[in-house]
């Protein structure tokens, strides 16, 4: 069997995905036309040429105006089950994902449609593929911690649905500590945390999230490297960083994979995984990634199994549940 194969063949969880980086420029194009909506694209060829991103502001302007045909209930329907069926071929078994509802909000979205949009295409994802999954409520770094308060207040009606509070957005700039106090409101509401640090901020945005914003796990995390006593601790402590290799080159956090310090984490002792973070948008899903690894980094399949199993790890099943999907 070649190695992609066996890749896709391998039990995973998917624990950093955004549901608005999935769509694919087909499904972008076919909800503009249904909700009447101009892009400034000619084509779906253009707008795959657009994907040249030199940081991540660059990526995110590209993003945020993607994610402008998103309007109904039913479109956030298509895009997650799209993304679903694509999850099913890679061999995810388990994934846990963000969604931003500022992004729609602000558009006039209502947070009913966009949620349960989602969680409807979650529960078919279930019965059809038997994926098991959790939506990871994310704020906007670049707005205003009252602008995250009044979303946690828009949410409270469907709170079962939300398993966890996230940040992403425009790292510089925006420290977790920006966010305490809606963090410290979400934890006492039940929720669990995570938080994007480490990915073009420097480490202290790591340490930051996991004091101030008490987080689960890191969300990138690379840039953990800049700090020995940081990175002991991760690896003593066993936070998972949930690393995205793809997204980290197109981004150039990292100018080639050859560069990249998964596996030099992964050695250290790290709790690593693989995850593919906007894959329409980075040039590939979650067996991309895995594959990206092993052809650049000499992972062994071996290893693979291990990046595997941690993902099951590190995500929030619970501890029966990690044991009969790993
Ligand atoms: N939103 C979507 N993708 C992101 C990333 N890689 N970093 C921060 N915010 C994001
Ligand atoms: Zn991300």
């Amino acid at each position: 069997m070649q190695i992609s194969q066996l890749i896709k063949s391998l039990p995973k969880a998917e624990l950093h995905l955004h549901i608005e980086g999935t769509l694919e420029p087909e499904l972008m194009f076919e909800l503009a036309q249904r909700n009447n909506i101009q892009l400034p694209y000619a084509s779906i060829d253009e707008v795959r040429k657009s994907y040249e991103f030199h940081d991540l502001q660059s990526f995110l302007d590209v993003y945020y105006l993607g994610a402008s045909v998103l309007r109904t209930r039913q479109d956030f329907f298509d895009l997650t089950f799209a993304y679903l069926e694509k999850a099913h071929e890679d061999g995810i078994t388990h994934t846990e994902i963000f969604f931003d509802p500022q992004t729609h909000t602000k558009r006039g979205v209502l947070f009913e449609d966009i949620i349960m949009g989602i969680a409807d295409a979650l529960a078919k994802g279930k019965e059809e593929f038997a994926i098991s999954s959790y939506i990871i409520m994310s704020f906007l770094r670049h707005l205003s911690e009252d602008d995250a308060f009044e979303v946690l207040e828009l949410a409270k009606p469907y709170y079962k649905y939300i398993k966890a509070i996230g940040l992403d957005s425009a790292e510089v700039g925006n420290p977790p500590e920006k966010f305490k106090n809606v963090f410290a409101k979400a934890l006492d509401l039940g929720f669990l945390t995570v938080a994007h640090a480490g990915e073009e901020g420097p480490a202290e945005n790591i340490r930051n999230s996991l004091e101030l914003l008490k987080v689960q796990r890191i969300d990138h995390g690379v840039n953990c490297v800049q700090d020995d006593k940081l990175l002991e601790e991760l690896i003593y402590k066993k936070i998972p960083l949930t690393i995205c290799p793809l997204s980290n080159i197109k981004l150039k956090v990292f100018q080639h994979m050859k560069e990249h310090n998964i596996r030099d984490l992964y050695l250290k002792g790290a709790c690593v995984t693989i995850n593919s973070d906007d894959p329409s948008y980075f040039g590939g899903y979650l067996a991309d990634n895995y594959f990206e690894c092993q052809r650049h980094l000499n992972f062994s399949f071996i290893e693979l199994i291990q990046i595997a199993k941690n993902s099951f790890r590190a995500s929030f099943l619970s501890e029966e549940e990690k044991l009969l999907k790993m």
